[in-house]
């Protein structure tokens, strides 16, 4: 037999060997039920619960006239008893939620339309996965934003779907986008057997994403065979090629809009057809760089191409109509990113984000836990106080000017 025979056997013995989506998934999740329980709740449920007087503030009600609404609504049932520690009583994330409806707290879609926000840049490694996530994470906790928020990963590589999901239902397809724009092609996938046991194409696509651990995020994840959409499209004929890049805002985009708010995309660090699909898609593009002299480099490359992409596209790149470059992982105190930094306001100029996220150790530690920085108490003492601050403190700055940008070109009526 020859080194190439060996070569092939091999890949078909792993291939037989290989998790489904599903496997994987349950796979994962059995790890995530050893994890560490505090007064009865999961970790990451209980670092995001909020104590009553805090939330009697937010709903600019008295403590007396807050503490009957909450025992009325105990009464029926609506939400759980508090946690009782100390003078606090804290309240879950889930039963905010559940008094947010209550109290008819205004709504996302009450005011502004529904949006994608696509993150990408063809250079590995520049933080887009992270950015991503804790920006996704930061506007489903915003309680003045009330929006439902899902993120969407699109890298076959990443994982960070699969990390996100807290629970699973009966009615969770384990589907990923991928296999819903490839349908067409793949008769004998597991996207046709859903559809020969009676689903229709939205049931299909309403019921991918998983949820996590807050009641208004969920997640829609990858798997590393979605890599074979390139492999399909350059199969293609023009006519076919164009109608398999115009899927995902034709077909999924419609479903996903009508449940979410926001819609996070995560992308591969490459130039193939699963980014242009994605950004024939999108509303907006974020360019996340580190503000390091290679990251310079590349990201030069990327901007001098992607407007002749997105042109190439069968929109045309009209559907975009918000673009931001955010300086990610800076670290203030090197005399060398200032410089490239420098070198990013002269250039990029009124799309740089005058706001920008700092090197911390603290998303190293919450990566490591599968968590973002906002899911992690300074408490769990996970990382040094002073690295807690400054990733919180720089979240806090840039979510806030991105979503006051998505708002001002999101307002309904405009
Ligand atoms: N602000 C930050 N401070 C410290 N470390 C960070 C920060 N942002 C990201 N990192 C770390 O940098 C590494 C790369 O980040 P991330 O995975 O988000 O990049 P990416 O662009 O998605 O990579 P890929 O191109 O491989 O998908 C990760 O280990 C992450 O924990
Ligand atoms: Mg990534």
């Amino acid at each position: 037999m020859s080194i190439l025979d060996d070569i092939l056997m091999i890949g078909q013995r792993m291939k037989s060997e290989q998790l489904s989506l599903k496997d994987s998934i349950s796979e994962s999740s059995r790890v995530n039920v050893s994890d560490e329980q505090v007064e009865g709740l999961d970790r990451l449920i209980y670092n995001h619960c909020m104590n009553k007087s805090a939330l009697a503030d937010f709903f600019g009600k008295s403590r007396n006239t807050f503490s009957k609404i909450l025992s009325e609504m105990e009464k029926r049932k609506l939400i759980s008893e508090p946690i009782f520690q100390n003078k606090n009583h804290l309240y879950t994330r889930f039963d905010v939620q559940t008094i947010m409806a209550e109290l008819k707290i205004p709504r996302y879609n009450e005011m502004y339309v529904p949006r994608v926000i696509v993150t990408e840049n063809h250079k590995g490694g520049t933080g887009k996965s992270t950015t991503t996530v804790t920006l996704a994470t930061a506007a489903a906790l915003d309680l003045n934003l009330n929006a439902r928020v899902c993120i969407v990963d699109m890298d076959p590589q990443g994982s960070i779907g699969s990390n996100l999901i807290r629970s699973t239902s009966e009615d969770n397809i384990y589907l990923t986008i991928t296999d819903i724009l490839l349908a067409e092609y793949e008769e004998e996938g597991d996207y046709a057997q859903y559809i020969t046991a009676g689903y229709s194409e939205e049931d299909i696509i309403a019921n991918i994403p998983f949820s996590t651990h807050l009641p208004n995020l969920d997640v829609i994840t990858a798997f590393p065979t979605d890599d074979r959409f390139t492999d399909t499209y350059w199969r293609l004929d023009k006519e076919a090629r164009n109608r398999l890049l115009t899927r995902f805002r034709d077909v999924v985009m419609p479903v996903l809009k009508s449940k979410y708010d926001l819609i996070f995309i995560d992308t591969p660090p490459q130039d193939s057809p699963i980014i242009w699909s994605t950004n024939e898609a999108a509303d907006g593009l974020l360019v996340p760089i580190t503000p390091r002299e290679y990251d310079f480099a590349s990201t030069t490359n990327y901007m001098l191409t992607i407007a002749t992409r997105l042109k190439q596209l069968p929109s045309q790149g009209e559907n975009i109509k918000w673009m931001k470059v955010l300086a990610v992982n800076v670290d203030d105190k090197s005399q060398h990113e200032i410089r490239t930094l420098n070198k990013l306001v002269r250039t990029v100029q009124d799309k740089f984000m005058t706001t920008n996220i700092k090197h911390s150790e603290a998303f190293v530690a919450a990566a490591e836990k599968g968590r973002t920085v906002l899911d992690i108490k300074k408490s769990e003492e996970l990382c040094p106080p002073k690295q807690f601050d400054t990733a919180e403190m720089s979240i806090t700055s840039v979510y806030q000017q991105f979503i006051n940008e998505i708002k001002r070109f999101s307002a309904k009526g405009e």
